[in-house]
């Protein structure tokens, strides 16, 4: 990295804090800040066909990415994409359902364990050169202050897809087969360390500045049977993803990594960030973030957790909200961001006075 691009990353706010800086106002940005809510995303969301031809289509990806940069001004962009792509890539059926969400063929034994594609194939990685292609044209399309953050699902919650087929509320499938086949599952979640490792290096070899996991199912950890280990959450979230972090740290030194272990509690958010070796931990809005900042070390880095429901709901409470959060995290090195994505029917004058608020 030359001295230039050295001071460049610097000057970037998202970076600054996951290097450990307070900064007041914190940097802000949303998940799924590309989505429905945006008449502009709906408009060429039309356009593309289905949701992953919009994923594959460096175009498409690229202009859906910088919509909200363009329109709100965030301090992160995230890549447009999807944590489906990843089983795509092992050569699973995946398609999206309009209306319904996404449709995998159910993962159920060994028989269809060998039909995946071996880590290290060359075909992995090039069914997803198109979302490499579009990392490298966002960062030179977005603004030198702008982080650009790459992404891929955490181990336990892609697996939870690949073997239920679908979102399944209580994870009924993935959870039957860590009783009945708890080798296999290993199998599958080593078989996802290592894509996904290679998949964020590419991400960061292409241009991303900081990454996220996104253990969004990790709530349902704590019924699904650990074997001899014990600790589910551990054996199937928390190891996995210090796997990765320390993996792609191997290939890319110093490498900025968030974990978003959503549903795991007070426990589980400390947790993940003393036990993964992430820099940051995204913090879900079920959590009490005054709360687990009085239980982490103050150079720890916390990003969240405003409710979507509360930037639906708008005025006073709104303000009140993003007032707290200011509160939790004063002094301390934070990042804006919700609680869990945004929702397709948020009025976009909410977005507005949410930063208005935050900016001051
Ligand atoms: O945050 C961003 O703006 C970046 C893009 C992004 C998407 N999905 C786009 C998307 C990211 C980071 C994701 C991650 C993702 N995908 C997660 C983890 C984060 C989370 O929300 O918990 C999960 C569990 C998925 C799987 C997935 N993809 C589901 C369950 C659905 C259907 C739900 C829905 O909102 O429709 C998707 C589809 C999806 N992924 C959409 C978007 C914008 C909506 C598709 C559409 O436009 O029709």
């Amino acid at each position: 990295m030359g001295e230039s691009e050295t001071g460049t990353q610097a000057a970037r706010p998202v970076l600054r804090v996951l290097g450990g800086e307070a900064l007041s106002p914190p940097p802000a940005w949303m998940m799924r800040q590309a989505g429905r809510y945006l008449p502009e995303y709906r408009e060429l969301r039309a356009k593309a066909g289905s949701f992953l031809d919009l994923c594959y289509t460096p175009d498409f990806a690229t202009e859906v990415t910088l919509q909200p940069i363009r329109r709100f001004g965030f301090e992160a962009a995230i890549l447009f994409s999807d944590i489906l792509v990843v089983p795509h890539a092992l050569g699973q059926e995946v398609r999206f359902v309009e209306g319904e969400g996404p449709r995998l063929d159910a993962l159920a034994d060994r028989a269809a364990f060998a039909g995946l594609r071996e880590a290290g194939d060359p075909r992995i990685m090039a069914h997803l050169a198109p979302v490499f292609e579009t990392v490298s044209r966002l960062r030179a399309a977005l603004p030198r202050e702008t982080t650009l953050l790459g992404f891929c699902g955490a181990p336990w919650t892609v697996a939870s897809y690949m073997i239920g087929g679908r979102g399944t509320p209580d994870l009924a499938p993935a959870r039957d087969l860590a009783g009945r086949d708890p080798a296999l599952l290993a199998a599958l979640i080593d078989r996802l360390v290592a894509v996904s490792t290679d998949y964020l290096v590419r991400q960061f070899e292409a241009g991303a500045d900081a990454v996220q996991i996104f253990e969004s199912h990790g709530g349902t950890l704590p019924a699904v049977p650990a074997g001899e280990a014990g600790d589910a959450l551990a054996r199937w979230s928390l190891e996995p993803i210090a796997r990765i972090v320390s993996g792609v740290r191997a290939r890319v030194p110093g490498a900025r990594i968030i974990v978003f272990p959503r549903g795991t509690g007070l426990d589980g958010h400390a947790r993940a960030l003393a036990e993964t070796g992430a820099d940051a931990v995204g913090v879900d809005w079920e959590v009490d973030l005054a709360a687990l900042r009085g239980r982490l070390p103050g150079r720890a880095v916390t990003q969240g957790n405003l409710h979507p429901q509360t930037l639906i709901a708008g005025g006073a409470a709104l303000d009140a909200a993003v007032d707290a959060i200011l509160a939790a995290t004063a002094g301390l090195p934070h990042i804006f961001n919700l609680g869990h994505g945004i929702t397709p029917e948020t009025p976009i004058p909410h977005v507005e006075r949410m930063l208005a608020r935050l900016r001051g």
